[in-house]
């Protein structure tokens, strides 16, 4: 009996690309440059915290809402970065990971028939939470090279069931940052039709060459309609920690608390103590961040561009966008097949990041949060690729 069990809604989704990706970089012995976890470990002092955590008895069910003491030292962390001030108690929540964050804010806040604008290419979760609330996802292609919002197209795309407009700042899996002059456009639209901005913002501590992230929340009238989302799993290179961060105005928090209890209930709770101590982290420890990151970037590029590909170089995230024409294939999975069973390097074929899949179906991501030494073996073999 082959019965298929799954829900007419989720039908269309199948398996993440990340699994698939992943899996099959084991099953050829590929260097695994898909999936966006670091291959090193996070700081000792947070492992050691979060040991400690464990035997001072931090082991049963932690607040639902997040250890109040986390939710504190993020909100001085808001305050600290982007003078952004969110009351610990009403207006921060602890999810497990961004992934739950999106989830759940969407169940929370959108109603069946609600439309949602997603910019594409798109955090593959985002699409997939919008069908499982019952709305309707509209979408906005970022092209490749520049990836620009065509913001005249984007309020097009406005209709009275409009509810949400999703960015992601910095972008995965462009590398883009929102400047400042693009977010006040998107704000200016989010205004006048009066909708709430989901703010995908996980990789805020990583950007290259002096770019700053810029808070949606910070932009002038938009502090009431935002819900920030980061994860410490990209900060504190710990993903699979899975502890992420909602910080909306008290009463968008509440409702996102209310799925929340019922979902998860909370988060791991040594986790949470141990985290304290990663946002107490000095303001070296950001700066070294991103000097350790940019690093790998700079190996990265030097690596696809010396082989041929056209690259767009991130200002932010750690991932990289690549045209791979020159090489004489014109699918990305088939590109990818290609790449991670005879070259033993896997990436992320990006068309499962589009609606529109012709925009992605000539590009590749890799991901670059990985040891030199990885980065460095994975450039030895993709001199091993040739044109078709
Ligand atoms: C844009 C974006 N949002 C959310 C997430 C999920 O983060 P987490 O691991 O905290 O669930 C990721 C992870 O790769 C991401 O790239």
């Amino acid at each position: 009996m082959n019965k298929n069990y799954l829900t007419t809604k989720l039908q269309p989704f199948g398996t993440s690309v990340f699994a698939e990706m992943t899996k099959m970089a084991v099953d050829n012995n590929a260097i695994n440059l898909s999936q966006g976890f670091p291959d090193f470990d996070g700081p000792e002092f947070i492992k050691e915290a979060a040991c400690e955590a464990i035997k001072a008895g931090h082991n049963q069910y932690a607040n639902t809402f997040g250890v109040p003491a986390l939710r504190k030292a993020i909100s001085e962390k808001y305050k600290k970065f982007y003078g952004l001030s969110y009351n610990p108690d009403t207006e921060i929540s602890i999810l497990a990971g961004a992934t739950e964050a999106i989830f759940t804010t969407i169940i929370s806040i959108i109603n069946a028939g609600d439309e949602v604008i997603i910019l594409e290419p798109y955090y593959d979760s985002y699409p997939v939470a919008v069908t499982m609330a019952g709305g309707i996802c509209r979408y906005l292609t970022l092209e490749f090279p520049d990836f620009k919002v065509d913001f005249e197209k984007l309020e097009a795309l406005v209709t009275k069931k409009t509810r949400m407009i999703i960015i992601n700042t910095p972008h995965n899996p462009s590398g883009k940052v929102f400047t400042r002059s693009e977010l006040e456009a998107l704000a200016k639209i989010a205004i006048k039709h009066d909708l709430i901005v989901m703010s995908d913002e996980v990789y805020e501590h990583i950007t290259f060459d002096g770019v700053k992230h810029i808070p949606t929340a910070t932009i002038d009238g938009m502090f009431d309609r935002t819900i920030t989302i980061s994860s410490t799993g990209k900060t504190f290179s710990m993903t699979g920690w899975k502890i992420g961060t909602v910080c909306a105005p008290a009463s968008m928090c509440a409702a996102v608390r209310t799925a929340h209890q019922y979902v998860i209930f909370a988060v791991a709770t040594p986790f949470q103590h141990a985290m304290i101590k990663g946002f107490e982290a000095p303001d070296s420890f950001y700066r070294e961040l991103i000097e350790f990151y940019t690093a790998k970037r700079d190996m990265m590029a030097k690596s696809l561009t010396q082989q041929g590909f056209d690259i767009v170089m991130p200002k932010g995230s750690y991932f990289i966008m690549a045209d791979f024409t020159k090489f004489g294939f014109t699918n990305d999975v088939e590109f990818c097949k290609y790449l991670t069973s005879q070259i033993k390097v896997a990436a992320i074929p990006p068309t499962s990041f589009y609606f529109n899949k012709k925009y992605g179906e000539k590009l590749v991501r890799f991901a670059f949060c990985k040891k030199e030494e990885t980065l460095a073996a994975a450039a030895d073999r993709l001199k091993n690729l040739k044109a078709k």
